[in-house]
């Protein structure tokens, strides 16, 4: 049967991904935003994923006002990169692995959490970002990736609280998936930022601290945050972090903390990474 194994927490910052590729990563200012994500990029090449389900937002790279599905699910055999501000990343294609895709939507549906199917969908800095931290700059990402859309850009996004059962519901589509796989669960986005308005720039370190403890500590804390709490606390885009809650109800009771990254700044916003074994 496939097994779900560990959880990643990871930021998007799209700066990341243009330092990557500019080949500005060993700058003062980046070395420090890179070197945390050291110990994850060994600890990988250990565990050696099989499939990620990787819980990222569209930032209207492939939606757009004119279509705003809660939760979206790729189900295509391969994802082209794209993006606004800087344009598509020159980096690898990502491949899907429909078949499960398709077992987790059916699993989901039934299971009463209606996931949109989509079957070809472009992927922006939200997932590219996430990956190119994880895996540096290969010719082909090492593991087949299942994207897995959330709308925090309009709205109303989905509760913490739904997003934590979503989470459990995927849990028990992996689980009950037949083939031999080992399966991660990516939860990105956050921390702590706000991109427009007066509050520009805003960064909340001991919120995104107490967030990140708590994800061990006092999940049903997180479980039951408001919106609003992350707005006032986290700023507008801190609302991403709600997509940590699908990948942190994914593993369940009982797990470990294998490692835990923190630095301010890095472009707008916090980064914040956090490591996350299943140990049962
Ligand atoms: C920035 C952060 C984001 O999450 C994003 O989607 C776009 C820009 C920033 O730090 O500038
Ligand atoms: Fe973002």
């Amino acid at each position: 049967m496939a097994r779900l194994t560990a959880g990643i927490a990871a930021s998007h910052i799209p700066a990341i991904g243009a330092a990557v590729d500019n080949g500005k990563t060993a700058e003062p200012y980046w070395a420090p935003v890179f070197a945390g994500f050291d110990w994850t990029k060994a600890w990988l090449k250990a565990e050696k994923p099989d499939v990620v389900i990787l819980v990222y937002n569209d930032h209207a790279s492939a939606f757009s006002l004119e279509m705003i599905p809660t939760f979206a699910i790729g189900c295509a055999d391969s994802f082209q990169p794209a993006d606004e501000g800087w344009g598509p990343r020159p980096v690898p294609v990502v491949e899907g692995h429909a078949d499960l895709a398709w077992h987790i939507a059916q699993s989901c549906i039934l299971d009463e959490f209606d996931l949109t199917i989509v079957n070809k969908m472009d992927v922006d800095h939200g997932l590219t970002v996430p990956l190119t931290l994880m895996f540096g700059q290969p010719a082909a990402w090492p593991c087949k990736v299942i994207p897995l859309a959330v709308n925090v850009v309009q709205y109303p996004p989905p509760t913490g609280n739904r997003c934590w059962r979503l989470g459990e519901a995927i849990a028990r589509a992996v689980e009950s998936y037949p083939e031999d796989l080992n399966v991660q669960i990516w939860g990105t986005g956050g921390m702590s930022h706000q991109l427009q308005g007066p509050r520009a720039g805003l960064i909340n370190k001991t919120f995104d601290n107490e967030f990140l403890d708590d994800l061990t500590a006092d999940p049903e804390r997180l479980r039951t945050m408001q919106h609003i709490e992350y707005l006032r606390e986290a700023g507008s885009e801190g609302i991403e972090l709600v997509m940590w809650l699908i990948m942190r109800g994914a593993l369940g009771a009982d797990i470990r903390e294998l490692h835990r990254f923190y630095r301010v700044p890095a472009s707008n916003t916090a980064v914040g990474h956090m490591v996350l074994e299943k140990t049962s």
